[in-house]
Formats: structure tokens, C-alpha cells, sequence
């Protein structure tokens, strides 16, 4: 086994580990380099449907999304598309995915099926890292407050992917309240749970406080001393443990440079904690 890091602050990419090997003591490899970089990366994985959702099975129960439709012969799989014409990328902006579910996503497993020549990489950001060089002022005025994550509707996940197809359009805009350091339930480290997409507001704070001290938040968390970038090659597979980054598609689709590209990536998600 090979650990290539992409970065100082998280992110590997793994070679010589197989993905279709779901034995224990396999999968204990997997979560351990997990762990410990936040975000892990394998290139020329062949893996089907059916062995994705048998790998995402060992970390946990899957997550069906609230608004996006799967798959219609795998359910579990949310495919992400970007059609050749569209400029937009789903998950585009810094955010932790459905951070505004009461029990929110604990990891992703997402590979990659169709990628354009250049363009549509994906960034991750180490939200403990985030939390440990966070100003010690706003640390402790935020310490043990918790924050209101929207869910923002279903025309944001919907309406700019022609590709993408409403689950339930009847579901409106939801909230959840979690506290802004939550815990890693493995490890024990604290982690900075507030995210530019979902977060509006400190719980308990006037408006103007909250958005002040949430801007100087976002702005630290976004440091890029603090991520890593994976440029993405078919078939490759990242897992991402979804409580300690947040992480940011690129849709740099400019004129010419992959833009009348196809992007499409198959996104499994297990279900998590009530952050604590
Ligand atoms: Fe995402």
C-alpha cells in the first residue's frame, strides 16, 4: 500500500488497497487512513453499482437524499450530472452535505464516471485543523453555542441540473440546529461544524453579532492552508468523512475549457450521528 498526501492540512490518495475487498480487516484499513486524513482517494477503480453500495454498507446504513432522486435500479446512489451545456456543478460553494438533517451525512463514497478534459475539481477543507487555528476570541464565543443549518428547498437542488430529478417536490425548506464544535465520535476531536451553504445564524445571538462572527468563520475555514484539491480521472473513488471537512466542486466551466462537457459522478452516503 502506497499513501501519496495531497496536502499539509488533509486528503491522500491510497494506491494498492482493492475496494471490492469489504473483509474486516480491509475495511479497518480504509476507516484508519480515513481518520486520519479526512479525505482519501483511489484511482482506476472498476467497482460496480452493487460493489459501491457494499463498500458505503460497512460504514454505516445508507442515506437516502431528501430532495434528489437515485438511481432507478440502485436507489442508493444519487447520481450527480452536469450536462454538457450547463455552467453549474452540484455542491458548488463550500458546505458539509445536509448539514441541516437532524442526523447528518457521516460519509460519502462518490466515483467518478464521466469527467470533462479539465475542470470540475473537487476541494476539501480539514475542519478540525479549521477549529484548532481558530481565533481564540471567536473561539470562545462560540464554544458552546450551536447554529441553525437550512436546508435551503428543492429548487436548490434541482432547478440549474437538467440532469437531476426532484425525489419529493412537496418538501419545503427545513432547519436543524447543531452545535458549531461538534465531536468526532471516533476520535475525539473537536471539529468546527458551521458551513457557508447551510449555517445562517447563531442560536442565542442578535443577527448582527451572528453574521459578523459567522463571515470572520467562514473566511478562516476557507483558508486554503487548510485544504486539499483532487483532480479527478474516471473511475476514481473519494470518501470523505463528512463530519471533519467541508468541501467545494469547482465549476470552472469557462468557455472552451470543459465546458461542453459531461460531468457525472455517482454519490453514495451512509448515514450519520446527531452531532455532540
Ligand atoms: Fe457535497
Amino acid at each position: 500500500m502506497k499513501v501519496e498526501l495531497l496536502s499539509g492540512a488533509c486528503g491522500a490518495e491510497i494506491t494498492g488497497i482493492d475496494l471490492r475487498d469489504i473483509s474486516n480487516d480491509n475495511i479497518k484499513i480504509i476507516k484508519d487512513l480515513l481518520f486520519e486524513h479526512k479525505v482519501i482517494f483511489f484511482r482506476n477503480q472498476g467497482i460496480t453499482h452493487q460493489e459501491q453500495i457494499d463498500l458505503s454498507k460497512c460504514f454505516g446504513p445508507i442515506e437516502k437524499h431528501a430532495y434528489v432522486k437515485g438511481l432507478p435500479a440502485y436507489p442508493e446512489i444519487l447520481r450527480i450530472v452536469k450536462e454538457p451545456f450547463e455552467k453549474n456543478n452540484w455542491g458548488e460553494n463550500w458546505h458539509s452535505d445536509v448539514s441541516y438533517n437532524p442526523e447528518p451525512t457521516l460519509a460519502v463514497i462518490l466515483k467518478s464516471v464521466e469527467i470533462p478534459p479539465i475542470g470540475g475539481d473537487t476541494m476539501f477543507a480539514n475542519m478540525e485543523l479549521a477549529w484548532e487555528t481558530l481565533d481564540e476570541k471567536i473561539k470562545n464565543k462560540v464554544r458552546d453555542k450551536k447554529a441553525l443549518h437550512s436546508s435551503l428547498g428543492v429548487a436548490f437542488f434541482i432547478d440549474n441540473y437538467k440532469g437531476m430529478e426532484a425525489r419529493d417536490t412537496n418538501l419545503g425548506e427545513y432547519s436543524n440546529e447543531h452545535p458549531i464544535v461538534r465531536t468526532h465520535p471516533e476520535t475525539g476531536k473537536k471539529i468546527l461544524y458551521v458551513n457557508w451553504t447551510y449555517t445562517k445564524s447563531i442560536i442565542g445571538m442578535d443577527k448582527k453579532e451572528s453574521d459578523d462572527l459567522l463571515t470572520k468563520i467562514f473566511k478562516h475555514q476557507e483558508r486554503l492552508e487548510l485544504t486539499c484539491r483532487f483532480k479527478w480521472t474516471k473511475n476514481a473513488v473519494a470518501i470523505w468523512d463528512n463530519r471533519s471537512v467541508i468541501h467545494y466542486a469547482i465549476a470552472d466551466y469557462f468557455p472552451n475549457r470543459g465546458l461542453e462537457h459531461r460531468r457525472i459522478m455517482d454519490r453514495i452516503a451512509v448515514r450519520g450521528e446527531k452531532p455532540f
